[in-house]
């Protein structure tokens, strides 16, 4: 049997088992999660296990990125089964707050409020305050942990986009890597959300995914990106799914693009199936 990680619940013994680590000359790896973990998050720790000594995988549903119609109470909570699986991994570190005042003392009252294109619209506009939450954990993770890097999943594309951005502009010492995007036999990007889809739901699923790939061939070989997203919107609500954004973005920037030329593209996606929300992207 895999050897179990440690588990620290407190920051203070978090901090006396990495300084030990950097005592030591390791380097540390960080993968943040929420936990639910799939094959998604577990490709996530596989690379950090490649690119460190160390690896810290944190356990937190943050309360501060869910709106109060989310799901922040039923969101999926699988801590045995979730270190059960990073111990095959071999992860060394599982941080898991006790308990939300662990991460949120009594009377927090700081945050990071991400700004700029990354930020503009997206998942921005139908999640006011999500990146705020984002931001302002992350950010503590970083400083909690200390990283040498931490790897993020191109599946939240904008996440990625927004965290790196942060680093960067609060001088944070270490390097934000992203992983690609890890699916399902038919395409469907993992999520720990899709236990919410029933089977019928299941079955329409795959054709977010389909879309956006087709999409992305149609602009790659110079058809206009305005029609094709067009056609796109069309096609995805013709698949059962109630759109919230399809759109074309910088793939470094978020800037919005009107053509090919305007560099490297990604398409993002995000609609719901029923009361299930399903985001996705592809590189053009
Ligand atoms: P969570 O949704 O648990 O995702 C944790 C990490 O796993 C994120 O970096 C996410 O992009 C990545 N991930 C999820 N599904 C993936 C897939 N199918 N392929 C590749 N990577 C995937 O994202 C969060 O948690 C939170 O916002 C967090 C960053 C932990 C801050 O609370």
């Amino acid at each position: 049997m895999a050897r179990r990680p440690k588990i620290a619940k407190t920051v203070a013994a978090l901090r006396r088992q990495v300084a030990r680590w950097v005592e030591a000359d390791e380097t540390v790896a960080l993968v943040p999660t929420m936990g639910a973990l799939h094959e998604g998050h577990l490709a996530l720790v596989r690379l950090a296990r490649r690119r460190a000594d160390r690896v810290v995988v944190s356990i937190f549903v943050n309360p501060a990125q869910f709106a109060p119609s989310e799901d922040f109470s039923t969101y999926p909570r699988t801590f045995d089964t979730d270190v059960a699986a990073l111990a095959e991994e071999k992860a060394d570190l599982v941080w898991a707050p006790e308990n939300v005042a662990a991460m949120y003392p009594q009377g927090f009252a700081t945050r990071i409020v991400p700004e700029g294109a990354a930020t503009a619209g997206l998942e921005d506009a139908f999640r006011p305050d999500f990146f705020k939450g984002v931001a302002t954990v992350v950010a503590k993770l970083f400083i909690q942990v200390a990283p040498d890097i931490a790897v993020f999943g191109e599946k939240d594309y904008q996440q990625l986009v927004v965290v790196t951005r942060m680093a960067r502009d609060l001088d944070l010492p270490l390097k934000v890597i992203g992983m690609k995007t890890v699916r399902e036999a038919n395409g469907v990007a993992m999520s720990s959300r899709n236990v919410y889809l029933t089977p019928d739901e299941r079955a329409l699923a795959p054709t977010l995914y389909r879309v956006l790939t087709l999409c992305a061939d149609k602009i790659a070989k110079g058809r206009p990106i305005a029609t094709i997203l067009a056609e796109g919107r069309e096609a995805i609500g013709r698949g059962g799914f109630s759109l919230e954004y399809l759109e074309a973005r910088h793939a470094e920037t978020l800037a919005p693009v009107k053509s090919v030329n305007d560099g490297p593209i990604r398409l993002l996606v995000a609609a719901k199936l029923g009361k299930t929300r399903l985001i996705d992207n592809v590189g053009v």
